[in-house]
């Protein structure tokens, strides 16, 4: 049944706990494995009734920084869903409330992405299957089947291979840095000079048990070398964690914000407090994300 009412979901920013980059393939895209682990920080995607057609605005704190055009990932993830349930003329008000740093490597445009199919599927009242779901949320983008799943994952191929991971809550100290990185020079410069780090076995049974020491000593992402030799920053923000006394920082996604891991939320204060310019989160958020409102 589709709503009247506007339906709004959580689209919760990610940070990798590890990123291990396999290779190139054919198509381009690269193999990688990964530990996704979302963030109670998010942005909110609203879908509403509207006058006829799709339209997208981004309002909130960062809402100047996303251009609301058909390229922005929730306007592709629309039309995506529309074709894949034979919509022909798809009609409804998108908003973004956008609070999550932009091209940050922190999932913020596909958590948006995979809200706004949520926030569709509810507003349509369409009913793929789960599978036919997927494989439009990784039509729009690597990462979005992962932040559909909506907790913390492992996913590997393309990212599209998707499976739960159950993790203890962890306590997470961010700082986003003042500039971008685009994600396909982040996989250029592994083509060019990347390796390829461990098996991380030991590291998700470290997050399944809750062993932050041990977690935090093995946090690694296979694009963090290439981006650090263009961004030094990198290395001196992960320096200056470790000296603030996490127990372990690494670069997310393709950065080039880094994420440090604090033993529980007083000492991810602690941490926060001597690195300007970061904050503190917490994941993976114990619900996972349903529609906030609107009529079920
Ligand atoms: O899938 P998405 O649009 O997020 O990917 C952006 C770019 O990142 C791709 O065009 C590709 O250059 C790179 N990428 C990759 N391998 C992946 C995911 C992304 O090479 N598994």
């Amino acid at each position: 049944m589709s709503a009247k009412e506007p339906v709004a979901v959580k689209a919760h920013a990610k940070i990798n706990a590890f990123l291990r980059v396999l290779g190139r393939r054919p198509d381009g895209f690269h193999d990688l494995e990964t530990l996704l682990i979302p963030l109670d920080l998010h942005d909110v995607v609203t879908a509403e009734p509207g006058p006829g057609g799709l339209t997208l605005s981004v309002a909130g704190p960062l809402g100047e920084q996303v251009p609301p055009g058909e390229e922005n990932l929730v306007m592709v993830a629309a039309r995506a869903l529309a074709e894949a349930t034979g919509l022909a003329s798809p009609s409804a008000r998108l908003t973004i409330d956008k609070r999550v740093p932009v091209a940050a490597g922190m999932g913020g445009g596909s958590a948006d992405a995979a809200a706004a199919l949520r926030a569709l599927e509810r507003l349509w009242g369409t009913a793929l299957e789960p599978d036919a779901l997927r494989e439009v949320a990784a039509h729009v983008g690597s990462d979005v089947p992962a932040l559909l799943a909506g907790g913390a994952v492992f996913a590997a191929g393309r990212g599209e291979r998707v499976h739960p991971v159950h993790v203890q809550t962890t306590s997470w100290v961010v700082k986003p840095l003042g500039f971008a990185v685009r994600t396909p020079d982040a996989f250029a410069w592994w083509d060019a000079e990347g390796a390829t780090g461990p098996d991380a076995g030991a590291l998700i049974a470290a997050a399944e048990t809750g062993n932050d020491e041990l977690l935090g000593h093995a946090l690694f992402n296979d694009l963090q070398a290439p981006v650090i030799a263009r961004h030094p920053e990198i290395a001196e923000t992960i320096e200056t964690f470790i000296d603030a006394g996490a127990l372990g920082a690494v670069m997310t996604g393709s950065g080039p914000t880094v994420v440090a891991l604090a033993t529980h939320p007083a000492h991810a204060d602690r941490v926060a407090e001597a690195v300007p310019g970061s904050f503190v989160a917490s994941g993976p958020p114990v619900a996972t994300p349903q529609p906030l409102s609107g009529a079920g």
